[in-house]
């Protein structure tokens, strides 16, 4: 037999070395043992259960039962075997290649099963985990106090953060010395421009453009020049709310508005008070204070024992704004609040320290979803 390299899938290349063990590809003299089949069908059968796919099993048979196979060559070679051992060999060589056959099917069946191509589909394995993602507590203030006001009829408006100090102080009646204005509490920009102090400019933002009727409320981000504690944080949200009108609206309004909002966002049996005070762009202002949610008014320490706890600045409009904005202040009327989001987003989850709302810790911030 010539010698020839065996390559992958071609049937008819001449095989080396295969005709017995040990053999250097010359004919084999004197024809083959018994025990020489066996040696040559044990190294078959081992070929066959080893082949790991259908292309390698592949090889296993052109190299044993192809027509230049190995078991053609010693069918071939029976003549030369003596005539007493004929009968043996013949029946070795016979169940050689029936056994080869019928393990060859079966590995090609077994090759070709699901089951060999990858690892089989397990139903009790635990589902994947999917993470799913909820709006951040900030967020889902914002969009609470909006809904409310949207049963009231008052509509989202938004500005930009980089403001003017025409819209953030000026037009709001700020008088050019007041402390807000200082370097130490505003990030300036440059000499006009400024990262707004309060949602208040939307106000102004909204008046120059549209005339009353005016029910708004405008979400956003604030910054300030606060140096960052449990409860400051140089970047906040706010709510601000404007309702301007030619009819007469009066504090009475305001109060029963605010009085509706608490107890749709923290309960019926909310408390509120509105408490004197100072802001420049309104007149008369308050503060509006909630009974605290903790104690239910009786005090302790998260109302610092007083049993309130402070939620939004309001007033009735300035008449000096409506000028800045050109409205008549004898022919409008109006009220404006605007309240601190992660306060009341710390109070209605029990968040203790303001910077846990910025630190992005999916820890904490899932448990809000
Ligand atoms: N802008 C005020 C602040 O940041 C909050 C405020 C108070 C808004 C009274 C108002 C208002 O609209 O009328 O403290």
């Amino acid at each position: 037999m010539a010698a020839a390299f065996l390559l992958p899938g071609d049937d008819d290349v001449l095989l080396s070395c295969l005709c017995r063990p040990g053999c250097a590809g010359q004919e084999m003299e004197g024809g083959m043992t018994v025990a020489e089949l066996e040696t040559m069908e044990r190294e078959s059968l081992d070929a066959a259960r080893g082949a790991m796919d259908a292309a390698a099993l592949d090889q296993v048979r052109v190299r044993y039962v192809g027509r230049n196979g190995l078991i053609p060559a010693c069918v071939k070679q029976m003549k030369d075997v003596p005539a007493a051992e004929r009968p043996e060999s013949g029946k070795r060589l016979h169940a050689w290649r029936a056994g080869l056959e019928a393990l060859l099917e079966a590995r090609k069946a077994e090759l070709a099963a699901p089951a060999a191509q990858g690892p089989a589909f397990d139903c009790t394995l635990p589902g994947r985990w999917h993470a799913t993602g909820a709006a951040h507590p900030v967020s889902q203030v914002i969009e609470a106090v909006a809904r409310i006001f949207a049963r009231l009829g008052f509509s989202v408006a938004d500005g930009p953060d980089i403001e003017n100090a025409f819209n953030n102080f000026t037009a709001l009646n700020t008088a050019p010395h007041h402390p807000s204005m200082d370097e130490a509490d505003t990030f300036w920009l440059d000499g006009d421009r400024l990262l707004r102090t309060q949602t208040s400019p939307v106000q102004i933002r909204v008046m120059t453009r549209h005339r009353p009727p005016v029910r708004i409320i405008t979400p956003g981000r604030c910054y300030r020049r606060d140096t960052t504690d449990a409860t400051h944080s140089a970047n906040f949200h706010q709510v601000e709310g404007l309702y301007v009108d030619t009819r007469p609206v009066s504090l009475a309004d305001l109060k029963s508005t605010l009085a509706h909002f608490a107890r749709e966002m923290m309960g019926p049996g909310v408390g509120v008070r509105f408490r004197p005070h100072f802001f420049p762009f309104t007149e008369p202002s308050v503060e509006v204070d909630f009974s605290c949610h903790v104690c239910g008014g009786k005090g302790c320490r998260v109302c610092k024992m007083s049993g309130w706890i402070e939620i939004a600045g309001a007033g009735m409009v300035d008449p000096r704004v409506y000028r800045f904005v050109g409205y008549d202040p004898e022919s409008v009327y109006g009220y404006a609040f605007g309240m601190g989001v992660e306060r009341i987003a710390m109070i209605q989850y029990g968040i203790k320290d303001i910077r846990s709302l910025y630190e992005n810790d999916v820890r904490f911030l899932s448990q809000f979803g």
